[in-house]
C-alpha cells in the first residue's frame, strides 16, 4: 500500500499540475464541515471496529485507530487541532491525515478501505442532523410549556379577536396564546418523524456500489446509534432528501414563529398596547430616546425569510442531479447549518419574549370596539321573533344611533334610546352586552370558551407531559 505524504492531497496521484489556489479555496469545506468533527471520529471508530469483525485488520490495528482518533477527536475539541492547509481539504481528509501521523500511516491508511467519503460525509452529517435536532425538541418542548402555563394563568383576559385585521369577535389571550402552541406541537410531531427518518445509516455503501469487502452495515448503524441501515448504497450516498426535509421543517416553523411575532409587534405599538416587551428583548432608537423597539420579534420575522431562502437554494442545487454522489453536494452544509443555528436561537428567543412580557388586560379590554355587541343585539332580536333581516336593520339602526351620538360602545345607549329605535327592548337586553358571556356562548371543541379553552391547555400539557 501506499501511504499518503502529509503534504500531498489524498487523490494527488492522478494528478500532476498545480491546482489554482483560488480552486483549493473553492473546493475547501474544512472552514464548515469542522462543525461535525466529533461524528466524522465516532464514524471510523465504528468502521475501524467493522474492519476488524471482517477480518480485514488485526485486533492491534483497530485499538490503534480507535484510540489515535480519540485523540484527533480530543485535539479538535481543545482547539489544539493543527490544520494542514495544504492537504486537508475536508474533516474527513484532516482527521485521516492527523491519525497517520499519531499511529503511523501503514496502519491508519488501511482505515479506508472500502469506504469513500462519500458513504462518510452521508453518514457524519445524518448523525450530526440527529445530534442537533434533540436540542431544537428540547427548545420547542420548552416554548410549548411556557406558552400553555401563560395561557393557564391568564385565562380571564379578553381581547378583541381579528379576522383580515378587522375586528371580529372577542376571544380569550389563552385562545390566542394557544393558537399558536398548537402549531407549534405539531412542528413538534413532525419533527420528531423527522428525525427518525434522518437516522438512517448510510456508512458502508462506498463511493455508489456497496462494500466488497462484507463490511457488516448491520452492526456498524448498530454502533452509530441510527435506526436501520440504508438498503441501497447509490441512495446512501446520493439522496439529501433528510436536509431538505430539514429545512423545510425549519421553513415552517420560522413561518409559524414569523405570524406570531407579526401578531406581537402590532400589540406592541402604542396604538394597541395590549402588550409590553421586556427590556432584555427591545432596543431603544439612537435618535428617538422615547421609542422602545421590538427588534426580537422584528428578527423572529426577518429571520423566517432566511431559512426560507436557504431551503429553496439547496432545492435549487438537488435539482437536476445525476444519480448518486456528486460535489454540489458539498452545498448541502452551509445552509443546514445556519438554519439549525437560527432556528435553535429563534426557538429560544420566541421562549424569552413570551415569558416576559407584560400584558395589559385594562387595554385589550377597552379595544373591544361596539360593533361586537351588534351582532349580540340582532342575535336577541332573534330570539324575540324577528326575522333575520329585521333583526339586522334594528341593530345596525342602534349602532348608528350611538355612533351619532359619540358613544364608544352600543352598550353605553341605555334601555330609553334603544327602545326609541325599537319598542320592544326589554331589560334582559342589559345581560347581552357582557363580552364574558358572548365568549361563553363558544362552548364547542376548538372554542374560545374556558372550558374548551381549558379542554386545550389539558390535552397540550399532556401532549408534552412526559418528554
Ligand atoms: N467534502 C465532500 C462533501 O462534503 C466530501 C465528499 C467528497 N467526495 C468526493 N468524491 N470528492 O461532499
Amino acid at each position: 500500500m501506499t501511504a499518503t505524504p502529509s503534504n500531498e492531497r489524498l487523490w494527488g496521484g492522478r494528478f500532476t499540475g498545480k491546482t489554482d489556489p483560488l480552486m483549493n479555496l473553492y473546493n475547501d469545506c474544512l472552514s464548515y464541515d469542522k462543525t461535525f468533527y466529533a461524528q466524522d471520529v465516532q464514524g471510523s471508530q465504528a468502521y475501524a471496529k467493522a474492519l476488524f469483525k471482517a477480518g480485514l485488520i488485526t485486533e492491534y490495528e483497530k485499538n490503534q485507530m480507535v484510540e489515535g482518533l480519540a485523540k484527533v477527536g480530543e485535539e479538535w475539541r481543545t482547539g489544539t487541532f493543527a490544520i494542514n492547509p495544504i492537504s486537508d481539504e475536508d474533516v474527513h481528509t484532516a482527521n485521516e491525515r492527523r491519525l497517520g501521523e499519531l499511529i503511523g500511516v501503514n496502519i491508519s491508511g488501511k482505515l479506508h478501505t472500502g469506504r469513500s467519503r462519500n458513504d462518510q460525509v452521508a453518514t457524519d452529517l445524518r448523525m450530526w442532523v440527529r445530534d442537533t435536532l434533540v436540542s431544537t425538541e428540547q427548545y420547542l418542548l420548552t416554548l410549548i410549556r411556557i406558552i400553555v402555563s401563560r395561557a393557564s394563568q391568564e385565562i380571564d383576559v379578553i381581547l378583541p379577536g381579528y379576522t383580515q385585521s378587522q375586528q371580529a369577535q372577542p376571544i380569550r389571550w389563552s385562545h390566542w396564546l394557544l393558537s399558536y402552541c398548537q402549531l407549534f406541537l405539531s412542528d413538534l410531531q413532525k419533527l420528531r418523524q423527522t428525525r427518525s427518518r434522518v437516522n438512517r445509516c448510510p456508512l458502508g455503501s462506498g463511493a455508489l456500489a456497496g462494500n466488497p469487502f462484507e463490511i457488516d452495515r448491520e452492526f456498524l448503524a448498530k454502533e452509530l446509534g441510527f435506526e436501520a441501515a440504508i438498503p441501497n448504497s447509490m441512495v446512501g450516498v446520493g439522496d439529501r432528501d433528510f436536509v431538505v426535509e430539514v429545512l423545510q421543517w425549519a421553513t415552517v416553523l420560522m413561518s409559524h414563529i414569523s405570524r406570531w411575532a407579526e401578531d406581537m409587534i402590532l400589540y406592541s405599538t402604542a396604538e394597541f398596547h395590549f402588550l409590553t416587551l421586556a427590556d432584555a428583548y427591545s432596543t431603544g432608537s439612537s435618535l428617538m430616546p422615547q421609542k422602545k423597539n421590538s427588534d426580537s420579534l422584528e428578527l423572529l420575522r426577518g429571520k423566517s425569510g432566511r431559512v426560507f431562502g436557504q431551503m429553496a437554494g439547496f432545492m435549487y442545487t438537488l435539482k437536476g442531479l445525476p444519480s448518486s454522489y456528486n460535489k454540489d453536494l458539498q452545498e448541502d452544509k452551509e445552509p443546514l447549518f445556519d438554519c439549525c443555528s437560527t432556528i435553535n436561537n429563534s426557538i429560544q428567543i420566541a421562549s424569552g419574549v413570551i415569558s416576559t412580557l407584560t400584558i395589559h388586560p385594562e387595554n385589550m379590554k377597552a379595544a373591544l370596539s361596539a360593533s361586537l355587541f351588534v351582532n349580540e343585539i340582532r342575535d336577541y332580536l332573534i330570539r324575540k321573533g324577528l326575522s333575520q333581516s329585521e333583526a339586522n336593520d334594528v341593530s345596525r339602526s342602534c349602532y348608528e344611533l350611538a355612533d351619532s351620538e359619540g358613544l364608544a360602545n352600543v352598550s353605553e345607549l341605555g334601555l330609553d334610546k334603544l327602545r326609541s329605535v325599537y319598542g320592544e327592548f326589554g331589560e334582559d337586553i342589559a345581560e347581552v352586552f357582557d363580552y364574558e358571556r358572548i365568549i361563553e356562548q363558544y362552548s364547542s371543541l376548538g372554542g374560545t370558551a374556558r372550558s374548551s379553552v381549558l379542554q386545550q391547555i389539558e390535552e397540550v400539557t399532556r401532549a408534552v407531559q412526559d418528554d
